[in-house]
């Protein structure tokens, strides 16, 4: 970054600098949010964008991958809709500016900017200002990333078969790769040309190439107005196989067959969620098997599903995460949070979108049966919310001004969002209610909404013309689990109910018994009967793996190591799916099972997935005398995880050190 004083700065800027003291290097302060200064108004309180003066309409990205220096070296051109500003404020978190200029490609100009001072926590980044006339039209910003780039994870960079690197946007790091407005409310069509190492594939969330090129050189569109967050980038070795011809499978070459078999149902759920709630609004859907240090089961980038390779169990056990990502293509994509404060219009409404896809495709126990294992997640979560610092996340509509909006990301916005929408359909009936939401999807198709305006258009539409009463202010306002909030029992449990119980009363429900039976014989003309022996053992096999994680969460941590190990040789869960393995884990920790530590630290380097890894590390980390080994695996595994999981690792060392 070039020094502030090279810049022609006219004695307007000169104005607001010295009142903002602002800054060109990212160092912390503890100031008070350096907003309060430059009276911008704040249009939402996880951006610095300016985007009611000036606005994004189209974002046309110039982008060279380069795996050697690990950076993108990218020029973000940005059309706008000019509301007569002088200036244009963008987010950014980590890129490097390297100039920015006005005027369309090859006649351009240019412009002074001024980056202002990281918030004091870093959670936001700083807002890039630049200077422009009220007739600017095109802002063109020349940039490159740095080491520091939290959205990006570079794997194998040295490799020339097997690099691999992917971003993560949502919720607030897209700023961290592209210079942009990064606000959910703020959408626009992108376009981009990307360079990449001969060889490799790359793709977007936009229009996406099959096959991989010896140029490297690939162009993307996405021609429907998405939010910042959703803009994805991955590039690697990565091959295609089609389902049909709207949708199919990207993975590395090693786990395409295996994932090809474990997510052949895609078309069938697409055809029964179309069915429902109308038809699916971008095209081609695609999914891709992430690098296994993805952090999240999926990410909903449009026409591009990520997933984490965990998700591959073997037997398709664990698809409902497709289910959810491609619900995401009405709830989230198509009518997006207005503000991370909403965040259950997304999650809470793809959750219960997701179940309906579950119940269309597997019957409705197995999709209650997904409902009763969340439900046991939200209530122990309220539980730890409620007595934490934050009480007031326990609502649904959330306050996260001046916090990481990643802390919104709890089960309150995921299952108490579902659960509200499924006891209102109780209450209004399933016909009714899906085509409310059919119609909801409809008006507020490419738009975003708040909470209050959903509400508003709840009560025109279904509420009052149904004379239906329902206490809409508690179930979003209010920390409680209402009391009319509406659960079936799944037709699936009662066995493993029967099974839990039996184990933690100490019986041996799995060891093989004697029987016998009686069986006839003719021996000479008469008939005798015989008492024959045989063993039984229930086979693990008649219960799914639903089931069995009930199962194991039902379990008391006073287990001993035996009745643990009797467990694991009947079915041997620390070689089952990752979510199996995840709960026998966490079991053998809250039983104080030390020998198992050798299992979890390779379970740890094998997946980076925040929802498995830090759970683990929460466990470790509470019996200080494990702090060494917690140390020691970290340093190894560390490398192979991506930001969100590194931090989140990080910040339970300190919390716990
Ligand atoms: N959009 C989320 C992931 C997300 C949320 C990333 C907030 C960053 C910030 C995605 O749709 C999701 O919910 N993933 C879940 C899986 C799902 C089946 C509940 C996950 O990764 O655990
Ligand atoms: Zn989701």
């Amino acid at each position: 970054m070039k020094n502030l004083g090279s810049y022609r700065l006219n004695n307007h800027w000169v104005a607001i600098l010295l009142l903002l003291g602002v800054s060109c290097k990212t160092e912390r302060r503890s100031t008070p949010n350096f907003t309060n200064g430059i009276g911008l108004t704040i249009i939402d309180p996880h951006s610095y964008a300016n985007f009611k003066e000036i606005q994004t309409k189209h974002l046309s990205l110039e982008l060279d991958i380069n795996f050697k220096n690990k950076t993108i070296y990218g020029v973000a051109r940005h059309t706008v809709i000019n509301r007569k500003a002088r200036k244009a404020i963008f987010d950014i978190h980590g890129p490097l500016i390297r100039k920015v200029t006005t005027g369309p490609k090859n006649q351009e100009k240019e412009v002074d900017f001024i980056i202002g001072k990281m918030d004091k926590d870093s959670i936001l980044g700083q807002p890039l200002i630049v200077s422009i006339s009220p007739e600017t039209k095109y802002i063109n910003i020349y940039y490159q990333t740095t080491q520091q780039c939290a959205a990006i994870e570079w794997i194998n960079t040295k490799s020339k078969e097997n690099p691999w690197m992917y971003t993560q946007g949502q919720a607030i790091l897209a700023r961290s790769w592209i210079p942009i407005q990064d606000a959910p409310s703020n959408r626009f069509t992108y376009d981009a040309t990307v360079k990449v190492q001969p060889g490799l594939l790359a793709l977007m969330s936009a229009s996406n190439p099959k096959t991989s090129n010896k140029s490297g050189k690939y162009y993307f569109k996405m021609d429907k107005p998405i939010p910042s967050y959703l803009i994805a980038l991955t590039a690697g070795n990565i091959v295609y196989h089609p389902y049909s011809d709207q949708c199919g499978i990207y993975a590395h070459p090693e786990i395409i067959d295996k994932a090809k078999e474990e997510f052949s149902a895609l078309p069938k759920m697409i055809a029964s969620i179309e069915q429902i709630f109308g038809p699916y609004a971008w095209g081609n859907y695609d999914v891709l098997v992430q690098h296994p240090s993805f952090p999240f089961g999926g990410m909903e980038n449009p026409k591009l599903t990520f997933v984490s390779p965990s998700i591959v169990a073997g037997d398709k056990s664990l698809v409902s995460v497709i289910a959810h990502e491609l619900a995401h293509s009405w709830s989230g994509n198509l009518v997006t949070n207005e503000t991370w404060n909403d965040f259950w219009l997304n999650e809470g409404f793809t959750v219960y979108l997701e179940h309906r896809i579950m119940e269309a495709l597997y019957g409705k126990a197995q999709s209650l049966l997904l409902s009763e294992i969340e439900m046991s997640e939200l209530v122990e979560e309220m539980k730890t919310i409620k007595s934490s610092k934050h009480p007031e996340d326990a609502a649904l509509c959330l306050n996260l001004k001046n916090r990481n909006p990643d802390d919104g990301m709890t089960s309150i916005a995921y299952v108490k969002g579902a659960y509200f929408l499924k006891t209102l359909e109780h209450k209004v009936g399933q016909k009714k209610m899906d085509a409310f939401l059919k119609d909801y999807f409809k008006a507020f198709q490419y738009t975003s909404i708040s909470t209050k305006n959903f509400v508003k258009y709840l009560n025109e539409k279904l509420l009052l013309p149904n004379y239906v009463d329902f206490n809409l202010n508690e179930w979003i306002y209010q920390y409680d689990l209402p009391s009319n909030c509406f659960t079936e029992p799944s037709a699936l449990l009662q066995q493993v109910n029967y099974l839990a119980n039996a184990t933690n009363s100490g019986i041996d429900v799995f060891a093989p018994k004697q029987k016998f039976k009686w069986v006839e014989k003719k021996k000479r003309r008469r008939i005798i009967r015989k008492k024959v022996w045989y063993t039984e053992q229930l086979n693990p096999k008649i219960y799914n793996t639903q089931q069995w994680i009930i199962y194991l969460r039902q379990l008391n941590p006073t287990l001993t190591k035996r009745a643990l190990d009797r467990i694991e040789r009947y079915n041997h869960f620390s070689e089952a799916n990752s979510e199996l393995q995840f709960e026998w884990f966490m079991l053998n920790l809250k039983c104080n099972n030390w020998s198992i530590a050798p299992k979890i630290e390779k379970f740890l380097s094998a997946t980076g997935r925040r929802k498995f890894v830090e759970p683990l590390f929460t466990l470790v980390l509470r019996d200080s005398n494990r702090l060494g080994w917690a140390k020691r695996v970290f340093d190894a595994t560390k490398n192979n995880y991506h930001s969100v999981t590194q931090q989140a690792i990080h910040a339970l060392f300190q919390k716990y050190h």
